[in-house]
């Protein structure tokens, strides 16, 4: 069993990673690892937030970054701060796929929000002043960073059906469905519809597939042919867990 969290948003919590994986270890004795679907921290913390999560817990930690974890940094510079902090805290977007065992693989990347499920508008979201590579045009420099992601992710399925996966875990930030993100003030800044259309194009070669995600704070199901996707739960300044996760019934359990 794995647990999950959503949007912990270290750099505004009132509970310290420290804390907040310390709490985690009391509580989930028997947990195999934690799962973190982005929006750690802020660039300049992540790293050091993640290993004083790492601290507490004691166990494996898989992570995606979110856009957030990008602030104040460049998509480049974020992604090299936090590819080999330590051997248990694993950077999925730049890893081989995770064998969980019985045909069970994990895998992430980030995603980005594409404007495919709704118009730009008018609505700016502070990552557009806040990463370098979003500053001088970002709705352009967002498609392209989500067709870059969905790129990624069809090269993990496809190592990921060499090996021999039947059961696979995408771990993103970015809802990649309309129906996760339904829920979120501006859908064109909350859905990623070249991802969301990577994962359906894929899915039939897999017995199943199962898809964490976050950015919303707002937990939501969504079952669609053999996918199961959830968006999880995340509190203002208050780090919670959005679930729990059992790779031998392949099932979650929202918190
Ligand atoms: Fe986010």
């Amino acid at each position: 069993m794995f647990v999950w969290a959503a949007d912990l948003h270290f750099n505004s919590a009132r509970t310290s990673p420290f804390q907040f994986g310390s709490s985690l270890a009391q509580r989930f004795p028997n947990a195999k690892g934690l799962i973190l679907t982005g929006d750690i921290s802020v660039s300049h913390r992540v790293a050091s937030d993640l290993k004083d999560l790492h601290f507490g817990f004691g166990k494996p930690i898989y992570f995606v970054l979110g856009n957030h974890d990008y602030w104040d940094s460049s998509f480049r510079s974020a992604d090299n701060l936090v590819r080999e902090i330590h051997n248990d805290i694993l950077y999925l977007q730049s890893d081989f796929p995770v064998d969980l065992g019985n045909s069970v693989q994990m895998v992430g990347v980030s995603g980005w929000y594409d404007a495919g499920y709704g118009e730009p508008g008018e609505v700016l979201m502070e990552d557009f002043y806040r990463i370098a590579d979003l500053k001088k045009d970002p709705v352009a420099a967002s498609r392209k960073r989500a067709e870059f992601m969905a790129a990624k992710l069809v090269s993990k399925i496809e190592f990921a059906l060499s090996t021999g996966c039947e059961k696979l875990v995408i771990v993103t930030h970015i809802p990649p469905f309309e129906a996760l993100a339904k829920e979120a003030d501006h859908l064109a800044w909350y859905g990623s519809k070249v991802l969301g259309d990577c994962i359906l194009k894929h899915a039939p070669s897999f017995k199943e597939v199962l898809v964490l995600c976050g950015h919303t704070h707002f937990a939501q199901k969504y079952v669609i042919g053999n996918i199961l996707a959830y968006s999880g739960e995340a509190k203002r300044v208050l780090p919670v867990l959005a679930g729990t996760f059992d790779e031998a019934t392949f099932s979650v359990s929202p918190i």
